[in-house]
């Protein structure tokens, strides 16, 4: 009979007869009764996973931005975030690139500074992301912060940053971390970590008394947003969306686009 059990089928029976003798593992025993069926069908199913957001009272309506400007309301969004002692980094934001034929792909990176320019992240140039962005220099980044259930989508070109300002940022970070982008040749393959930690040894003694030159591969991107759209949860599901998108002076506004500051108009999308 044990045989024919599956690990998950035994682990609930376990489960079972312990929640039989003590009441509060029942909560843990649906745990366990989830997974058996779920294992079954050998797929997880998450579908019991739901989140409460933002009542219907804290919604954001389009009198709350405190400005017309998205690049200014991306501050305020920002600044809340940074505020928020549940949020452990509000500047990792995720960035998608694709190839010149469309194939994307997406990660986590840092953002190192905005303006009404755009938004700047440090890499190095010939990783995935870089060699992607070289052929199109077109990207998408997502803010989410989720304990404020607020999403920030960001689309844009992406434009390699002056090498003097790469330089400068390069060299403001300690000389571990300087040490580190020499090292990595970010996305090639290498045969093991100890590889990598001997290059880094190699290197620390390298460099003990004199300035880690920035290699070339490495540098700074900005990408010129077109579009922003700000997002907030809402428990009901009627989430709220306004997203702003760059238009011509003289361009005619959609039905229920509403112009906004600098060049920029805005309307809300259905969630
Ligand atoms: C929170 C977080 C922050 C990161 N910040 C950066 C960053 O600023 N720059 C960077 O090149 N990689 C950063 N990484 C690593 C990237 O996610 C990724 O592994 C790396 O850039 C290689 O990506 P690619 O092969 O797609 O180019 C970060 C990862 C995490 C999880």
């Amino acid at each position: 009979m044990r045989g024919t059990l599956s690990f998950w089928q035994r682990v609930s029976i376990i489960g079972a007869s312990r929640a039989s003798l003590s009441p509060p593992t029942a909560g843990k025993l649906s745990v366990f009764l989830r997974r058996q069926s779920t294992r079954d069908s050998s797929s997880m199913d998450l579908s019991h996973m739901r989140k409460k957001y933002k009542g219907d009272e804290e919604c954001f309506e389009e009198s709350e931005l405190t400005s017309l400007d998205p690049i200014k309301q991306f501050g305020t969004w920002f600044d809340e975030a940074t505020k928020c002692p549940e949020i452990g980094e509000a500047n990792a934001m995720c960035i998608a690139t694709a190839t010149k034929d469309g194939r994307p792909s997406a990660r986590m990176v840092l953002l190192k500074g905005y303006n009404d320019n755009g938004f700047r992240f440090f890499t190095n140039y010939e990783s995935r992301k870089g060699r992607e962005l070289e052929s199109n220099p077109h990207a998408c980044l997502v803010f989410y912060w989720e304990p404020l259930n607020r999403q920030i989508r960001i689309e844009g070109e992406v434009e390699r940053i002056p090498y003097q300002s790469s330089c400068e940022y390069f060299h403001s970070r300690p000389k571990s971390s300087q040490i580190g982008a020499v090292v990595s040749r970010q996305s090639m393959p290498v045969p093991n970590r100890a590889f990598l930690r001997e290059k880094n040894a190699e290197l620390e003694e390298k460099y003990k008394d004199t300035q880690v030159p920035m290699p070339d591969y490495w540098g700074g991107y900005v990408v010129k947003p077109h579009l922003i759209e700000f997002w907030q949860g809402q428990t009901n599901r009627l989430h709220d969306r306004i997203v702003f998108t760059k238009v011509a002076t003289d361009a005619e506004l959609g039905e229920h686009q509403r112009s906004g500051e600098s060049c920029w108009a805005y309307q809300r999308l259905s969630p």
